[in-house]
């Protein structure tokens, strides 16, 4: 079946429904999203938005923070527009009926939280829910708009790009598109395809990220010839829960914000040999601290201790961290929290300009998956949630331009075709291959690289990546066998990204590279030959 919409719009998050809400008053709109509409990333930001809303601060000094989190590489142009463009958008977010917390003492302004690499409070918070505020406003002003179809449990397999007219010039004609529950690809024609799916920390197997963060429009991008940018640099947060019956669960920076303290398990604090911010260090240097003092001391994890803090205050101010871990048995008000790091957030991703807009024409990609020159080598904490906003404004203003000048495509696009492809009987295949993809990401290409090791991690990667080749081509399509070509897509990028940097900055330490070298101030750009 072919489904003919204005904008397909490919990831239900921050990106996609803010921006559906915005180009709904252009055309029709369908979003595509692999599981229900507010599970996303976004759903799962503790933390905030970033943004100055406070007298006291000022757009220099997030520009500054931003700039030095990101170890020499952020464009700075794009750093700049962002942080003037945020009030206004904030305030867009505050009318489409996102609650922020107000300020205890004075409930006529905003509460603003502190996190890792901020140089004041600046960061808006729905108290330790902020993602899920904004996914729940959100998602239910989309719900009125009637221009705007959403297809839940949908998973986009590939993008469909032709080259058009006498110049042969490339477009982007839509998606084709796999609904998971009656097992059939359909073809979605598009005159814009917005990829807005969010990130791939799946791709390691310790991670903040919910299990939909594989990478898909990454990996889609990339197959369709988009340029990437940047791979190399994966976040990896400091605090995660580290508990045998937690998976994937933050304990969002804004506890050490609120003052808690790293500690090893013997009670000893041990950030003050690493940086003066001590514990309220940028991510990459409290996460490289913790990795040392784990692989030091043989432990499995250290200890965050906001015990010092009063007990209502804490549960008012982190009620859903208090209560994941009181059902696992840990009282934050008394007890110390286990945590370990885990890979959060790619600061790479499809390359894109000042408006969203990708290296294929009729083709934009918005939030975490997008390079946009904000987060360079590393991403300072609560920025990603407002470059989404932003950028999601910035395309919208782009595409009202010329909208009215803009046609739907009517160049030939061939049914998905399943002929040869039969039923699997060997899942098998999959699982251990998305387990092996997993396990080598984080033991080769983590926190801590080497040549080695990386080469280690190439040679399985291209093993797997052969296989999956194979086996996609002789199987019918399915979420399972979508989302491990997507993740063995990624690492690829990663690894090969990560061999190109010769030297450590930010995100990226390699230990035959320690030395940060000026002639590899540029991005890392890769495109499919
Ligand atoms: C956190 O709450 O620690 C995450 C915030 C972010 O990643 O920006």
């Amino acid at each position: 079946m072919e489904f003919k919409t204005d904008f397909l719009i490919i990831g239900s998050g921050i990106a996609g429904l803010s921006l559906a809400i915005k180009v709904s008053t252009l055309g029709s709109v369908a979003i595509v999203t692999k599981k229900e509409k507010s599970e996303s990333n976004t759903n799962y930001a503790q933390g905030g938005i970033a943004a100055v809303t406070d007298q006291d601060d000022s757009f220099g000094e997030h520009i500054h923070d931003t700039l030095i989190c990101g170890g020499g590489l952020c464009k700075k142009d794009v750093v700049e527009f962002i942080v003037k463009e945020a009030p206004a958008r904030i305030q867009e977010l505050i009318e489409w009926g996102v609650n922020f917390t107000k300020s205890a003492e004075d409930p006529g302004i905003y509460d603003l939280g502190r996190e890792g690499g901020h140089s004041r409070r600046r960061v808006l918070h729905a108290k330790d829910l902020t993602g899920y505020e904004i996914e729940r406003a959100l998602n239910e002003k989309v719900s009125h708009l009637k221009n705007v179809q959403i297809f839940e449990n949908h998973i986009g397999i590939d993008l469909i790009v032709k080259k058009e007219g006498a110049a042969q010039v490339k477009r982007c004609l839509g998606a084709y598109v796999l609904d998971i529950e009656k097992n059939d690809v359909h073809t979605y024609r598009a005159k814009y395809t917005i990829l807005c799916t969010g990130g791939a920390g799946k791709v390691y197997l310790i991670t903040t990220n919910p299990d939909i963060a594989t990478g898909d429009g990454l990996a889609m991008a990339y197959r369709a010839g988009a340029q990437i940018a940047n791979m190399e640099f994966i976040q990896f947060h400091p605090t995660c829960l580290y508990h045998p019956d937690a998976k994937s669960f933050l304990i969002s920076e804004a506890v050490r914000g609120e003052g808690g303290i790293l500690r090893l398990k013997n009670g000893t604090t041990f950030m003050e040999k690493y940086h003066t911010m001590k514990s309220l260090a940028p991510r990459d240097v409290v996460a490289k601290a913790i990795d040392t003092e784990i692989k030091q001391s043989g432990d499995e994890y250290v200890l965050l201790d906001i015990t010092h803090r009063e007990r209502d205050f804490i549960i008012n101010r982190f009620p859903n961290i208090y209560n994941k871990c009181l059902e696992l048995g840990i009282d934050i008000t008394c007890d110390l929290i286990p945590v370990v790091p885990a890979a959060h957030y790619i600061c790479g991703g499809i390359a894109v300009d000042h408006y969203g807009r990708t290296s294929i024409p009729h083709l934009f990609a918005c939030g975490e998956v997008s390079c946009t020159g904000l987060h360079g080598a590393n991403r300072l904490a609560s920025n990603s949630l407002l470059e989404a906003v932003v950028y999601s404004h910035r395309i919208y203003t782009d595409i009202s331009r010329d909208y009215l000048n803009t046609t739907q495509s009517d160049t030939f696009i061939a049914p998905w075709d399943p002929s040869g492809a039969t039923e699997s009987d060997d899942s098998v295949v999959v699982t251990h291959n998305w387990d092996e993809i997993r396990r080598c990401m984080w033991n080769y290409v983590g926190i801590v690289r080497s040549n080695k090791r990386l080469e280690r991690a190439q040679r399985r990667i291209d093993l797997i990546q052969k296989e999956i080749d194979e086996y996609y081509w002789n199987f019918k399509v399915t979420k399972d066998l979508i989302e491990l070509r997507n993740i063995t897509t990624v690492a690829g990028l990663i690894v090969k990204s990560a061999f190109l940097r010769k030297e450590s900055r930010g995100l990226h330490y390699n230990i035959d590279f320690p030395e940060t070298r000026e002639e590899f101030k540029t991005n890392t750009i890769i495109t499919k030959e």
